[in-house]
């Protein structure tokens, strides 16, 4: 639904609109009056989730806010105190970044802080039914209004907590929040349709946008559902936003080193990830054999497969067909979350649908699930970010395993997208051993096609790093390795790149081809057909990067990838490593690119 005064102001306001949605948020209540420094600290984590601007409320004596426009800066050091803090990364690629529109905001009193990581859609009518109450704001933002309700409750003499929950029980929309009161030590946490969880430790009580931000300094998590509610004091309660009735929710352990990273020496996550990419084949390989076992069977009982993803997990999709038609005879058509609706009259309750994110939290995927579930569907997820939401909703969740994935392009999440496909297409036919076994093998592959290519990427970086397009072919299942290697090219050195099935070159794009044109091809071997297709590019001047088991005569750079199984795969890596470093000779940030976020929670 869209707001009052949207018509009004119209594309500016739906850019305003994407801008508060994709934030990292956090908060902290301890005992050893360090919060705002574990908050402080933790913001830095999730800034992945935008950049644009940022701040911190810190309760000590009295609330202290401090807010800032640009990437996380320092702060002052008074501010490392206090016994409750939260705190906000914010994400626009257009629209007001300003320090009076970043969070936290503060109810009219200045005693209520909030963050807000969302989009309230009913917020103009919020406003204006707010200001006739004589609240004054202060920001262009949406979330205002949120401390705004939860005073005028207050004022109504409501607790603190049953202020937060009949607040929120007007908004339309999505929203995870954690709000304070400055008379109380309560830190509130809720969550709808945007990602919230909690982490315990012995007295200390943290709420964040994803696990990493808080995994070193808890124990414990309790993964929250839609429309639940968190008192925290620091004894735990938990209620429905709904019912008020209060729920029981088991923490879980957690394993630091599937939630926490840092570069571990590298100078980019991009490349700590490339590098990661053997221990995540070998974790995704690793799936618990009686969750596979109800994978199978539920596609086996069902009439229709589909796979359905965003960027590179849609990428994953499509190769998995691939892998699913030719392994297990399978028909498992791949389809774009974003254009799921057009398919929705196919879906029914024999249907099944594997839905692929890393994050768990992309907005196209998780309403095309929505969608599909409510026809009847049964939802096999294969997600990375542990308690996400995708993960909450989905009838059998297998996991990634790939530990953080920090970095804005999907790496290692791809490779462990395809390991656990492979699986499934294989497990399907009864031949799980030896899909395991070429695994590992194509695990133990990783390190050696890295060293095998690294130098070269750099060098052929540096070669390329002036050139204004690159096209990226393949045959067969390598035609969608084509699509990803082009989608790891423009999305961090903003080279122009388009990847296509080899045999289409000559439909149309072969138009293109000049003198000097990059041209890359994933070839298995020297004969595929895709060689045929390189070489009528070469004869128009094109000059062709092979990646292949061996070189073909045609190939005026190499890049060997010694592995001929699982090639359209682990072919993905020198290409990876070319986009990397065409980021560098480019004088770019391949952990942040322009415009883009981690986890795109918006639509
Ligand atoms: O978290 P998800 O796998 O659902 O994310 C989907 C896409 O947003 C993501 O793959 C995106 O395309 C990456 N930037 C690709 O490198």
């Amino acid at each position: 639904m869209l707001p009052a005064g949207f018509k009004k102001h119209g594309a500016k306001l739906l850019l305003r609109f994407l801008g508060i949605a994709m934030c990292g948020i956090i908060g902290v209540l301890t005992k050893e009056g360090n919060a705002g420094k574990l908050a402080y600290e933790g913001i830095k984590r999730l800034d992945y989730r935008g950049y644009d601007s940022w701040g911190i409320a810190v309760k000590g004596s009295g609330l202290s806010i401090y807010k800032r426009t640009g990437k996380i800066g320092s702060i002052p050091n008074k501010l490392l105190q206090g016994s409750i803090a939260i705190a906000h990364t914010r994400w626009a690629t257009h629209g007001k970044i300003s320090v009076r529109n970043a969070h936290p905001h503060l109810s009219q009193n200045g005693k209520i802080a909030v963050v807000h990581n969302g989009v309230i859609e009913n917020f103009q009518e919020l406003r204006d039914f707010l200001a006739e109450k004589g609240f004054v704001f202060k920001s262009d933002t949406d979330s205002e209004v949120i401390p705004m309700l939860i005073e005028m409750y207050l004022e109504e003499g409501c607790s603190f907590r049953e202020a937060v929950r009949k607040a929120l029980l007007h908004l339309k929309g999505s929203y995870a929040i954690v709000a304070i009161y400055e008379p109380e030590h309560i830190m509130i946490g809720a969550k709808n349709a945007s990602p919230l969880v909690v982490g315990l430790s012995d007295g200390r009580v943290l709420f964040a946008s994803d696990l990493q931000a808080i995994a070193p300094y808890a124990e414990e998590a309790i993964f929250l559902s839609d429309l639940e509610l968190v008192e925290a004091s620091p004894e735990i309660k938990i209620y429905n936003i709904e019912s008020g009735l209060s729920i029981k929710k088991l923490p879980k352990k957690i394993d630091i080193n599937l939630c926490y990273a840092d570069k571990k020496g590298f100078e980019h996550y991009m490349l700590k990830e490339i590098y990661e990419q053997e221990q995540a084949i070998i974790n995704a390989s690793a799936q618990n054999e009686s969750l596979l076992n109800k994978v199978v069977e539920s596609i086996k009982s069902a009439n229709k497969v589909f796979i359905i993803g965003c960027g590179t997990s849609r990428h994953a999709a499509m190769l998995a067909s691939y892998m699913f038609a030719k392994i297990s005879k399978l028909n498992a058509s791949a389809l774009l979350a974003s254009e799921f609706p057009n398919f929705a009259n196919l879906i029914d309750e024999k249907t099944v649908i594997i839905a692929l994110s890393q994050s768990g939290e992309t907005a196209d995927v998780l309403e095309a699930v929505r969608a599909a579930k409510r026809k009847g569907a049964k939802i096999i997820s294969i997600v990375n970010v542990m308690g996400s939401s995708l993960m909450q909703i989905s009838d059998i969740n297998l996991m990634m395993n790939a530990g953080p994935e920090v970095c804005v392009l999907a790496t290692k999440s791809y490779l462990a997208q395809l390991a656990i496909l492979y699986l499934i297409a294989n497990h399907l036919i009864g031949n799980t051993e030896q899909a395991k076994k070429e695994l590992a093998e194509a695990a133990k592959k990783v390190p050696i096609i890295i060293k095998k290519n690294e130098r070269k990427a750099k060098l052929l970086a540096s070669k390329l790093k002036n050139t204004s397009s690159i096209f990226v072919i393949g045959k067969n299942a390598c035609s969608i390795t084509a699509l990803e290697g082009a989608l790891k090219i423009k999305e961090v050195s903003y080279i122009h790149a388009e990847g296509y099935a080899s045999a289409e070159l000559k439909h149309g794009p072969i138009a293109l081809i000049e003198k000097n044109v990059p041209v890359i091809v994933f070839a298995p071997d020297a004969s595929d057909e895709s060689i045929t297709n390189a070489i009528e590019a070469k004869s128009r001047g094109a000059l062709i990067i092979g990646v292949s088991t061996e070189r073909a005569k045609c190939f005026d750079y190499f890049f060997n990838v010694p592995c001929k199984e699982l090639f359209p795969i682990l072919s993905i890596i020198p290409i990876q490593l070319l986009a990397y470093y065409l980021a560098l000779e480019r004088g770019l940030d391949p952990d942040k690119p322009r415009n883009l976020a981690k986890s795109v929670t918006v639509k």
